[in-house]
């Protein structure tokens, strides 16, 4: 493809020898497992999202999984979660013992809003995973206002902020994903649960470790789900790069906007108060499908996101049989991602937006 949907290797060509350098230390160590760089990734990385604590893990879904045990979600209890975004959102509330319950979300942000959760809670609900979709932020606070704790799935979010406070602070714990295409991407899998209460963070580095404060009493059926020491010296190299990774995702969204994207399709919005960190950049159009073969054929990578929403997947059956969420319903259809990255040129998005045009014109 001439523009990839991501250009995850150019940010990284600068960092390459340090790189080198941090992964050598660490094989030079010896010490794969729960060592130094984890824990000062652990502290690099709570202070860069303006929070107290931050938990290595294995990926983002157990981050999840281990966030929402963390804050006491289990048998009986009801989670309230979107429909449209990953599967993993969802997938991660059954293993806690409690159901979720999906909501719908704004089509034009692509999250949740504080009346769509509204509309689903009930006396049983112990939780709201709200999902900083594309790299926007949720309005979480709007959300708390309603008296439940929120839990931010944050994956796709790392830079962002919603008025001035970093995604991953706003509710009580958040969830990351390292994953390599990620805002800020290991080279393999990674996550980490992000908290301010200490009892929560207590609870999580509990469970990362098969239940056990003391790796000779296990007080509970935990996981073994911890970021590993290559990982976690990578990401301490990758880390500082992020605000100027974020300022240019934000200069690509512009970039878009000056070639005249709004003419031609409708981008996702920025949630108000939310200065996003697109992970993607989506817009949205009523024959996303078609346009995403034709930018394909002019060399230019275009993916409709899940286009099956969640409470419509086979495993959540039992859950999201017969709900209706119109917004999710119509964002999962029209949606549309092009290219996007921190180093995504004007001349590039000028390119894709002439490809757009184009393929707009060519539609019968
Ligand atoms: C919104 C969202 N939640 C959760 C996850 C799960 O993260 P991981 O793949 O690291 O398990 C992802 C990404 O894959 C995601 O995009």
């Amino acid at each position: 493809m001439a523009i990839p949907l991501f250009d995850t290797k150019t940010p990284l060509e600068p960092l390459k020898a340090a790189i080198d350098a941090a992964v050598a230390e660490v094989l030079e160590a010896g010490r794969f497992i729960l060592g130094p760089e984890v824990a000062q990734f652990e502290a690099e990385f709570a202070a860069a999202c303006g929070s107290s604590s931050a938990i290595g893990v294995a990926n983002g879904t157990d981050a999840l999984e281990l966030a929402l045990r963390g804050i006491g979600v289990g048998p009986g209890d009801e989670v309230i979660v979107p429909s449209f975004t990953f599967y993993a959102t969802a997938e991660a509330v059954p293993p806690t013992g409690a159901v979720p319950v999906f909501c719908d979300i704004d089509p034009d942000t692509g999250c949740v809003t504080a009346d769509t959760v509204k509309a689903v809670m009930t006396s049983k609900t112990k939780a709201v995973v709200a999902v900083d979709l594309f790299g926007n932020v949720a309005p979480v606070p709007l959300i708390e206002a309603l008296g439940v704790p929120v839990v931010e799935d944050a994956a796709q979010a790392a830079g962002a902020t919603l008025c001035g406070r970093p995604a991953g602070s706003l509710g009580v714990a958040s969830s990351f994903s390292f994953f390599p295409s990620k805002n800020l991407g290991a080279f393999g899998d990674g996550g980490a649960v992000i908290t301010s209460d200490p009892a929560v963070e207590d609870m999580v580095r509990t469970l990362r470790f098969h239940g056990s404060r003391d790796k000779k009493t296990f007080d509970y059926i935990g996981r073994n789900s911890r970021l590993d020491e290559i990982q976690a010296a990578i990401l301490r190299v990758l880390l500082p790069a992020l605000p100027e990774w974020t300022a240019g995702r934000r200069r690509a969204a512009a970039h878009y906007e000056a070639a005249g994207i709004a003419e031609l399709a409708t981008p996702i919005r920025a949630v108000d108060g939310a200065d996003p960190a697109w992970h993607l950049y989506v817009i949205k159009h009523d024959r996303a499908d078609e346009l995403a073969v034709a930018l394909g054929e002019a060399g230019v990578e275009a993916r409709g996101y899940y286009r099956l929403p969640v409470h419509r997947q086979p495993a959540m059956r039992e859950w999201g049989a017969g709900i209706d969420l119109p917004g999710t319903d119509q964002l999962s259809r029209t949606n549309l991602a092009i290219p996007i990255s921190p180093v995504l040129e004007a001349g590039q998005a000028a390119e894709v937006v002439e490809h757009l045009r184009n393929a707009i014109n060519n539609l019968d």
